[in-house]
């Protein structure tokens, strides 16, 4: 599908606990087109120049409406957390590469995300839950209060692990206290991950010590989210490539995480 940018009407905008809010609009050929690990670029103010840019969102979830699952944490996002059913959303999408599925053979699918960066994995469950894999989702959290999303992944019949930095829900510590739940085997398991960089960077680090192959969707600040500007450039094993057009989704061993 071409990028479109459109005006949408937002069906709900709720806040699942006190970090997340999930918000679905009705796009009837977005949902059609999108594929994990792709984003889309919303103009999160209805009048004026702030904030100037849109602010990109991975796609969550598509059901019969597109869903985003994002934090409040500055002006575009809070701007966005008081959207309301019937108002109209200004989106442009679907961008970026898609998630590279598994390779024949992968037994074994290991999301491993810090935080928001959970966001793209449910619209891949969607997509991969038919296909026999053992869907294994290892989440790492501040606090319980960063939780809500993993009742979903339990529906779609993934094995859900949880840590927490304070020790408030599941495993006391930092995500890959919870690498003991993947098993090593480079023919059979596939990583994705999405997340902080140093969370990113022990997943890619752990992944070459076993050669296990994996996926990693990166996030940085953008502009055009086009490939234009160059502005959302990050280091990798073949020289500078965009996040927003050569990814997010990328090999885990080409990224150089910082
Ligand atoms: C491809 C992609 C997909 C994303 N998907 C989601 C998603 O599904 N849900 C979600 O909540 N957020 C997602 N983000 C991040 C989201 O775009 C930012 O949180 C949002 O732009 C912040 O806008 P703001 O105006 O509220 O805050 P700002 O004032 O713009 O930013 C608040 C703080 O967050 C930092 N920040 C902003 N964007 C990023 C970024 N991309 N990476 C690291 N730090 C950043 C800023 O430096 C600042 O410190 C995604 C980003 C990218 C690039
Ligand atoms: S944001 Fe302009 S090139 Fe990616």
């Amino acid at each position: 599908m071409d990028k479109i940018q459109n005006t949408y009407k937002v069906i709900s905008n709720e806040q699942l606990c006190p970090q997340f809010w999930r918000l679905v609009f009705d796009a009837p050929q977005l949902a059609k087109e999108v594929r994990p690990g792709q984003f889309v670029h919303i103009r999160t103010n209805e009048q004026g120049l702030e904030p100037f840019f849109r602010r990109p969102f991975s796609v969550y979830r598509v059901q019969r409406y597109v869903e985003i699952f994002y934090e409040a944490v500055g002006p575009g996002t809070r701007l966005l957390s008081r959207k309301q059913k019937g108002d109209t959303l200004d989106v442009l999408g679907p961008l970026g590469t898609p998630f590279a599925l598994p390779p024949q053979g992968t037994r074994q699918v290991v999301m491993i995300a810090g935080g928001i960066g959970v966001a793209p994995m449910l619209i891949l469950c969607d997509v991969l839950k038919n296909k026999k894999y053992e869907l294994v989702l290892l989440y790492g959290g501040r606090t319980r209060g960063h939780v809500y999303p993993m009742k979903e992944f339990k529906d779609n019949g993934v094995k859900v692990h949880v840590a927490t930095d304070d020790g408030s829900l599941g495993h006391k510590g930092r995500v890959s206290g919870l690498f003991d739940k993947i098993a090593l085997d480079p023919q059979t398991t596939f990583i994705y991950t999405c997340g902080p960089h140093a969370m990113m960077g022990a997943v890619q680090e752990f992944a070459a010590r076993h050669r296990l192959p994996g996926q990693a969707a990166c996030e940085e600040i953008m502009a055009c989210a086009l490939g234009a500007c160059l502005g959302c450039s990050i280091l990798t094993k073949n020289g500078y490539k965009t996040v927003c057009y050569n990814g997010p989704a990328f090999d885990l061993d080409e990224v150089v995480f910082h």
